[in-house]
């Protein structure tokens, strides 16, 4: 009998000759922070490395590119076809092995989606001529076809030979592969296109030559999407079929969901907060029923039970964590030694994805050494011990505690509420928040392990500070809402947001929302679930949600799943007692609603910052107390803080 929590999850499977120690593998993640010259660096290599020392029987490099020069959608990604970048490549190639994981390159081509190579002067080319999301797509002559298939054979022979143990051929989520496979897209008339056979033989033809140019023993994984989720595109029945063609030829299939180019697709291939965890399995789960090949699962899986029932239950051999592997990538020796609670569990909130677009960096709203994994490395230990009083226990001051506490320095933390957590203990009871209660928690045990002196209902004034006599305060008081100057704004009708979530039964039947940022919108959400009408008034010409993210998407379906009503360019003349008197580019508009609330921003509370700074020689101010954002900056400002404390 094993010894183990979680038998089927760890027990080793062999695969194309190659040992995989455990079920649990990092699913492909682009690194996007990459020189000018696009060799991985030190960041890189201790990004993957931190996976692989977590455990992770696979660590894979997302979206390296076959050809740079017509396939790559971003500028900065691997270019596989480069020698130049031997020497980085081996580096990380050899700190992942080194850690006992088996390091993959997904070998990618966007076809008709290369943005950065069209950006640069490359026509676009996919299996069919057409007007794309892009520009005009031409269709890809038979010479270029052959010429790209033998591409991903000469990159994955560039893989092994730089030290990787595996390919993943990226065959899904709307990339060349997806594009040739799609009835959808790929409507050619050759040898190409049109049939089920024809639309395989693409794929077919790259596995063969992978094969050919790096023989029989090295993985060949073949990620795909199960069904394509979209109207027109195909679906499970035909999901299973590409499934069956690959079988025996590849040696594991991967199965994910969706295209991430189509935008209501793409968040299911990034299941979001709405959703159950491992909501994708269904298609995995059917294919497996039909092939003799390993198959993978992917997308919102968090806990290590449910993921051991998967794999016990023969419903699938392999788990891919892609944003959990960001929140925790120690989960894997965490699950090993059945320390679950320990586990930081993914919010879904998609704030990793906020920085790729622009910054090119991704960052984990709660796990604060994603990304830092480098400088983690290093850290020497603090040449001083100090007392360190933190003011204020929500995100930011529990995780500033909790870093210098585990940094070896004595940690008062007072929180003036009876509770740690801070604003967001008001969304604690919304369902789609579920997980985000559960990290509040989590941050408690945590600070319960690392032996913090809490203080709750103890606000921290300059009396406090003299007589705890610290080293060091830190700040981390928070905001409070701002209250907006509209005539009837202190109506019985009318709440706060953090009041509405505290208080729901208080708020009416009809509702209408003043202000449509995240706090709004995810308001209106809930408050809409629970059966309300809800309408959202927000002054600026769309809503204001931030960079880019799947979140939003999913918002934006959500408001539309709901028939919550959004009102843009519209300024709040007035409350009254049945509603709000409105101006928008059409006129003045009565929006009739039995509470109205507001959720306009949040004031930082500096007077109180200004205050404590006088009483510390050493102090530091952090989170909304400095300017009010959201829970990545929160924590990142704190980890960054508390970590160099005790320099001198
Ligand atoms: C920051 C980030 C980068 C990603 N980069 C890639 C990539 O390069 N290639 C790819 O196939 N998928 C990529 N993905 C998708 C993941 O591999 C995974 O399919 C997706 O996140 C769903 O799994 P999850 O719910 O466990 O996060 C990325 C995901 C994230 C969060």
């Amino acid at each position: 009998m094993s010894t183990l929590k979680y038998p089927h999850l760890f027990e080793p499977i062999e695969i194309g000759g190659t040992l995989f120690r455990n079920r649990l593998f990092s699913s492909p993640q682009g690194f996007y922070n990459l020189a000018t010259d696009l060799c991985p660096g030190d960041d890189m290599v201790a990004f993957f490395e931190a996976k692989a020392r977590g455990g992770f029987a696979s660590v894979c490099v997302g979206d390296c590119m076959v050809d740079f020069t017509r396939g790559r959608h971003y500028d900065w990604l691997i270019p596989l076809d480069n020698p130049k970048l031997m020497p980085g490549l081996a580096k990380l190639t050899s700190a992942v092995s080194r850690q006992g994981s088996v390091i993959s390159a997904e070998l990618s081509h966007a076809g008709m989606y290369a943005l950065a190579s069209h950006l640069a002067g490359a026509p676009l080319y996919g299996p069919v001529e057409m007007e794309g999301k892009y520009g005009h797509v031409h269709e890809m002559p038979e010479e270029m076809i052959l010429e790209t298939v033998e591409s991903f054979g000469k990159a994955a022979a560039f893989a092994k030979r730089v030290g990787f143990g595996m390919v993943t051929i990226h065959g899904g989520h709307g990339w060349l592969h997806a594009q040739f496979l799609s009835p959808y897209i790929n409507t050619r008339k050759d040898r190409w296109g049109g049939s089920f056979e024809n639309r395989m033989r693409f794929s077919l033809a790259v596995v063969e030559s992978i094969r050919r140019h790096c023989g029989k023993n090295f993985p060949i994984e073949f990620r795909m999407s199960g069904s394509e989720c979209f109207e027109g595109g195909y679906d499970l029945d035909e999901g299973i079929a590409i499934a069956k063609a690959l079988d025996g030829k590849v040696d594991i299939i991967h199965v994910s969901a969706g295209n991430h180019e189509i935008p209501d697709s793409s968040i299911i291939t990034h299941p979001s907060m709405f959703k159950e965890d491992g909501v994708n399995l269904y298609l995995a789960a059917e294919i497996k029923k039909h092939v003799k090949t390993p198959v993978g699962t992917v997308g919102g899986f968090t806990d290590p039970a449910h993921m051991e029932e998967v794999i016990a239950s023969g419903k699938a051999d392999i788990i891919n964590l892609g944003r959990q592997s960001l929140a925790d990538q120690d989960l894997p020796n965490k699950a090993r030694l059945g320390r679950d609670e320990d586990i930081n569990k993914c919010l879904r909130c998609c704030a990793c994805f906020s920085g790729v677009g622009d910054r090119r960096i991704f960052y984990c709203a709660t796990n604060p050494v994603t990304g830092h994994e480098y400088e983690d490395k290093y850290l020497p230990p603090a040449a001083r011990r100090k007392r360190v009083l933190v003011a204020g226990g929500g995100v930011a001051g529990m995780q500033a505690a909790l870093t210098a506490a585990q940094r070896g320095h004595d940690v008062i933390l007072c929180e003036k509420a009876d509770k740690l957590g801070g604003v967001l203990r008001c969304e604690e009871n919304v369902p789609f928040k579920k997980k985000l209660a559960g990290y509040i928690e989590y941050q408690i045990r945590n600070i319960g392990k690392a032996a913090v002196d809490v203080r709750l209902g103890t606000p921290v004034t300059p009396e406090l500070v003299e007589e705890l006599r610290p080293d060091v305060v830190i700040a981390a008081v928070g905001a409070r809402p701002i209250v907006p100057n509209i005539p009837g704004i202190d109506g019985k009708n009318v709440l706060g947001a953090e009041e509405a979530y505290m208080s729901h039964d208080k708020v009416g039947k009809v509702l209408t929302i003043i202000g449509g940022g995240l706090v709004g919108v995810e308001l209106a959400i809930f408050m809409a679930q629970e059966g309300r009408k809800v309408t959202i008034i927000e002054a600026e010409k769309e809503l204001s949600l931030g960079n880019p993210s799947p979140h939003f998407g999913a918002l934006q379906n959500k408001i539309s799943e709901l028939d919550i009503r959004v009102l843009t360019s519209a300024k709040v003349e007035r409350i009254t007692e049945s509603g709000v008197a409105v101006q928008t580019g059409e006129g003045a508009q009565e929006i009739t609603s039995d509470t109205v609330v507001y959720a306009v921003g949040q004031k930082p509370l500096r007077e109180d910052v200004m205050a404590l700074s006088r009483f510390s020689r050493e102090f530091y101010a952090i989170g909304d107390c400095v300017a009010p954002k959201n829970i990545l900056e929160a924590t990142q400002a704190a980890w960054t803080i508390a970590r160099t404390i005790g320099r001198f």
